[in-house]
């Protein structure tokens, strides 16, 4: 059982991040959620601390800061990253090292040796761009697993690929990920 960082951008599949929060927690593993600020206005923070019993985090300055340093802190706390769902911005921007707000600088701060794993979750044009497809690249030549996404109909109202896997099948490829 380990310390799961767990990485959610604005999506509408964040309501699959929160059942995934809860089963991570049910199988054992402590779980802390860090929202990008666009995801927290799609979800709430505290629907997350309930389902882990852990703090949910959001934003690095201004009203909502908790703590002085919560980028180190997490970065130091952090056994392994999962980042789901992971959306096209937040993939672009750790494919290029930027750290400008929480959860993009905690993941810059943690040690190379912590596993981090990415399940994407976006529209088909999205994903089928050769900006994110080269991304997706980068990152995972830096050492990102990137889990793969499922087909099928998305909220955007078309089909194809990018649906976020299943929390379930999210949950074997951590378990299969820890035991490597
Ligand atoms: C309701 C809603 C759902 C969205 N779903 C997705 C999504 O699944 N994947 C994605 O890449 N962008 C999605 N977007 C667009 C992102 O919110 C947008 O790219 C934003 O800049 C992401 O910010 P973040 O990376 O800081 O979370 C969605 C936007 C809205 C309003």
């Amino acid at each position: 059982m380990v310390r799961i960082a767990l990485g959610c951008s604005a999506s509408a599949a964040l309501h699959k991040g929160a059942d995934l929060s809860s089963k991570l927690t049910q199988s054992g593993h402590e779980v802390r959620v860090v929202l990008t600020a666009r995801a927290a206005e799609l979800i709430s923070p505290q629907l997350f601390e309930a389902l882990t019993s852990q703090p949910a985090h959001v934003a690095e300055f201004g009203a909502a800061r908790k703590g002085a340093m919560d980028h180190i802190q997490l970065s130091q706390w952090a056994e392994m990253w999962l980042l789901a769902p992971a959306g096209a911005d937040l993939i672009a921007k750790l494919a290029h090292g930027m750290a400008d707000d929480l959860l993009t600088t905690a993941i810059l701060a943690t040690p190379l040796s912590v596993p981090r794993l990415l399940a994407p979750a976006m529209n088909p044009h999205m994903l089928g761009h050769p900006a994110t497809k080269r991304n997706l690249d980068l990152l995972e030549g830096d050492g990102w697993r990137i889990l793969g996404s499922g087909d099928g109909h998305m909220a955007c109202g078309v089909h194809g690929a990018g649906r976020l896997l299943e929390p379930a099948e999210i949950l074997a490829r951590v378990a299969a990920e820890l035991q490597r």
